[in-house]
């Protein structure tokens, strides 16, 4: 069972890459500029726009990489009751220590919350509204007060119904019981595969260029 589960965690890292590198080919399509005007954001250059697209789609796929890593880990050695606990410790501050690297704001959010810590704010209300009626698979950018915004997609592969599927159905017992000690106002559940799930979501500072300058510079 548990090897047929990391084989599950193995092919989404997989299909996580493959479904980024389309995004980062299709970069340049990005932020539309009907988006924009239901938004209240700022014009962007085409240039930042793809500039920005590609790095937060490289930022957003070593976070989920890294995140899945640790689960897969979390699985072997822990088993599902203990992995649910991990992640609701683990998930938070790993997405913190990148994001402290690069200078950036970084989270996962979503219409539907197991944690509410992940709660949008108006802007990401709005792109999760949008990818929900659009299902697009590419990452938009905008620019805004509080700076450069961006935003990818997160859908359901088949490994994700182990604890964001439906009760019994798709998520064993024992997950089931951590979930409900952990998050007794769970609305993750109940999805379905490719359903949307969340996005990513990245503010990037003004100094961004200059703080991947100093850090390309030191390596
Ligand atoms: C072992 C159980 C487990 C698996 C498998 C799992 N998740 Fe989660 N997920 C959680 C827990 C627990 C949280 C709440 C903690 C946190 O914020 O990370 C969460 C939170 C999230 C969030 C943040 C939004 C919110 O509701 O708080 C997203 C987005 C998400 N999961 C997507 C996915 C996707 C996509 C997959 C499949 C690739 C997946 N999860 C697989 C347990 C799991």
């Amino acid at each position: 069972m548990k090897k047929y589960l990391l084989a599950f965690v193995c092919s989404i890292l997989f299909f996580t890459q493959c479904q980024n590198t389309t995004n980062e080919n299709a970069s340049n399509e990005t932020s539309s500029s009907s988006q924009s005007k239901q938004l209240s954001t700022l014009p962007l250059s085409k240039e930042d726009s793809t500039f920005y697209a590609q790095e937060g789609t490289k930022l957003a796929k070593q976070m989920y990489a890294g995140i899945l890593e640790k689960l897969r880990k979390a699985l072997d050695e822990l088993g599902y009751y203990e992995s649910v606990k991990y992640c609701n410790h683990h998930a938070l501050p790993l997405t913190d220590s990148l994001a402290n690297y690069y200078g950036i704001k970084a989270k996962r959010t979503s219409l539907k919350l197991r944690n509410p810590a992940n709660t949008p704010d108006e802007l990401e209300k709005q792109v999760l509204k949008m990818y929900q009626q659009t299902l697009s698979k590419q990452p938009v950018v905008y620019k805004t007060k509080e700076g450069i915004r961006f935003f990818t997609p997160i859908y359901i592969a088949e490994f994700c119904l182990n604890c964001h599927g439906k009760p019994y159905e798709n998520i064993p017992d024992v997950t089931l019981r951590a979930l409900n000690e952990l998050y007794p106002k769970d609305e993750a559940r109940n999805y379905e595969i490719y359903d949307i799930r969340g996005v990513w979501s990245i503010t990037f500072p003004e100094n961004y260029s200059s703080i991947l300058n100093q850090i390309t510079n030191k390596n």
